[in-house]
């Protein structure tokens, strides 16, 4: 969960890579770090901290040279030091590695090497690839024919970029973490993922597992896990440099929540006949996913299920080897960014069983969806808040639709279209969202609860809520409090009820008096006025039908979690110990 990023071309590297990891700080922010080279001479900024901080601290843009590499860390093995910050080098500081992914054979590997002669100075797994670089240069003096053979040696995931002391070259690696080629006219970049490369290039190149590269500024050489040269195809990207800016906002968060309304509009267009066309026939199936897109899946099958006779089984992704029955024919995997380790390890296994895969997820050419029997695409553009918003709204837009097309509820989904125009409604509470925030940021303790559609929605309040203000939150059925959560309401604790006017809405009542009878803070969220005289803190929403009820009650909850999360003083964008893309299991 780190991103990486290289250039070679004509330009001062530093400038490229220091912005690059500015875009790709949402993977990994505790360390960070630059090697550039010029005159056969490298030289490395790295340490522990924010890109920010390291830059006020040492200044990036004083390394010169037109070829480099950068990296953003967001710590596995070894802590968050100056010596475990990437870049990494061999004993001679000859060539230098940056790395995303876990070695799993590194301890082996590292004991051979010292046994060996070489001297390590981190406690990290990517060090051992510098050394097996300078290794296999003992024996061959071609550096690409090294690089491969280090390569060979290593068994977990990588994405790698390499620079070896003398040469305007870089040599990457691909196996389980991303990796793409930025193709420019005399420059050639890579990164971790597209916004890092989009002020430069729209054209881009993803590379397969198991591949390798060789960049000169002209040229881009690939070779396939066999080590034969192979040909990949160049895509254009849509998206522009300006989508992944804040554009005045004061945090990505808040500009992406903003968004939502217009990227419901374009996740309701979005083509969804192949994931229709492959479920249209089966009586059930299973859908894959973590986190946000894990509550996903579970308004998918919400909204699927009841009455329909369509069995729809949700697996987090991490559980699904245990779990999976692997029956079904067809498995549908979430992920918003594709490169969700869990997520992927889940999918390549009900592959292996002869599953057909739908993905559904923000990113064309992520390993998701270039895996995948059939694509969605939920037309997010990019996002670099690390939690989920309008990816999380994008993704509900776009299952809803095919659940109601599959249940034949056309009229629903004629309905759906009218959700812009609500989200525009809702957003207009938000000073009284941001006073109630001021209120509750005071309170430690908070329980979510809904029924029906409402249940997933709490369930993200409450994800939202704590990944962002590190207070606790969890979320029930609202049925369920009463067979154990109850026990730990007191007047310390705050309920957060969602009840839409709805056929559950008498027996939310009851369960919102059940909280007020323990002396709960009560928070309604809710259009009912009835549900309104419960509580003196509401936050009042328009009508909807019961399809709308996940985008419509999860909004409101993501500006709350984003207001009292900058009451606290917490950065929304980058939450301690989280990373948007994880790519480790
Ligand atoms: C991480 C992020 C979450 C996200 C989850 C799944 O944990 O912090 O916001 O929901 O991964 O990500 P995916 O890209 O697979 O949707």
């Amino acid at each position: 969960m780190c991103g990486i990023i290289g250039y070679v071309g004509f330009r001062n590297a530093s400038q490229v890579l220091y912005e690059g990891l500015k875009a790709l700080e949402y993977r990994g922010y505790d360390s960070a770090g630059i090697a550039t080279q010029r005159q056969k001479k490298i030289k490395v900024i790295k340490d522990s901290g924010r890109i920010e901080q390291i830059h006020s601290k040492y200044n990036f843009l004083q390394l010169s040279g037109q070829v480099g590499i950068g990296h953003t860390r967001w710590a596995t093995h070894g802590g968050v030091t100056k010596q475990n910050a990437h870049p990494h080098c061999d004993c001679k500081k000859e060539v230098f590695i940056v790395h995303n992914g876990v070695i799993e054979n590194f301890d082996e590997l590292k004991m051979n090497l010292i046994a060996g002669g070489h001297s390590f100075t981190s406690e990290t797994d990517t060090e051992v690839i510098a050394h097996l670089f300078e290794e296999e240069l003992k024996s061959t003096k071609n550096a690409a024919d090294a690089f491969a053979s280090a390569i060979s040696k290593l068994s977990g995931s990588w994405a790698i970029a390499a620079m070896k002391k003398g040469q305007q070259t870089l040599y990457l690696a691909r196996n389980g973490s991303p990796l793409i080629i930025g193709v420019g006219r005399g420059e050639m970049f890579c990164a971790s993922d597209v916004p890092a490369l989009l002020p430069y290039t729209k054209k881009v190149i993803y590379l397969e597992n198991g591949d390798r590269a060789i960049l000169t500024s002209g040229k881009c050489l690939i070779y396939n896990k066999e080590g034969m040269p192979a040909e990949r195809a160049v895509h254009y990207v849509e998206w522009t440099a300006q989508m992944a800016e804040k554009g005045g906002y004061p945090h990505f968060m808040l500009k992406e929540i903003s968004e939502q309304e217009e990227k419901v509009k374009e996740a309701l267009a979005a083509d969804v006949s192949a994931a229709v066309q492959l479920l249209k026939n089966q009586k059930s199936f299973c859908v894959v996913a973590c986190g946000s897109s894990y509550y996903a899946g579970l308004v998918f099958k919400t909204a699927l299920q009841a009455g329909t006779g369509t069995v729809v089984d949700v697996i987090i992704g991490s559980e699904f080897a245990n779990l999976w029955s692997g029956k079904d024919k067809v498995v549908v995997a979430i992920s918003q960014s594709g490169e969700t380790a869990d997520t992927l390890a889940a999918v390549r296994f009900a592959k292996g069983k002869g599953a057909k895969i739908i993905a559904i997820t923000n990113v064309a050419g992520s390993s998701l969806y270039r895996e995948a029997d059939a694509n969605v695409l939920i037309g997010a553009g990019p996002e670099i808040a690390v939690v989920a918003t309008k990816s999380f709204i994008c993704q509900l837009a776009v299952l809803l639709k095919i659940a109601l097309l599959l249940s034949g509820k056309k009229a629903q989904l004629a309905k759906l279209h009218g959700l812009p125009s609500k989200i525009a409604q809702l957003m207009k509470s938000s000073e009284e969202i941001e006073k109630i925030a001021s209120i509750l940021c005071k309170r430690k303790d908070f329980f979510f609860i809904g029924r029906g559609m409402a249940f997933p929605a709490a369930l993200e309040g409450a994800l939202k809520l704590k990944e962002i203000t590190y207070l606790h939150a969890e979320a029930y059925p609202a049925g369920e409090l009463k067979h154990g959560p109850l026990s730990l309401l007191d007047e310390n604790v705050v309920v957060v009820a969602l009840a839409p006017s709805s056929q559950n809405l008498p027996k939310m009542l009851s369960n919102i008096q059940e909280c007020k009878a323990r002396n709960a803070q009560i928070v309604i969220v809710s259009d009912s006025k009835e549900a309104f005289e419960k509580s003196k803190l509401c936050i009042k929403l328009p009508p909807c039908e019961t399809e709308e009820i996940p985008i419509v009650y999860v909004i409101p909850l993501q500006l709350l979690a984003y207001y009292m999360a900058t009451k606290l003083g917490r950065d929304p964008d980058k939450p301690r110990n989280l990373a948007k893309s994880v790519t480790v299991e």
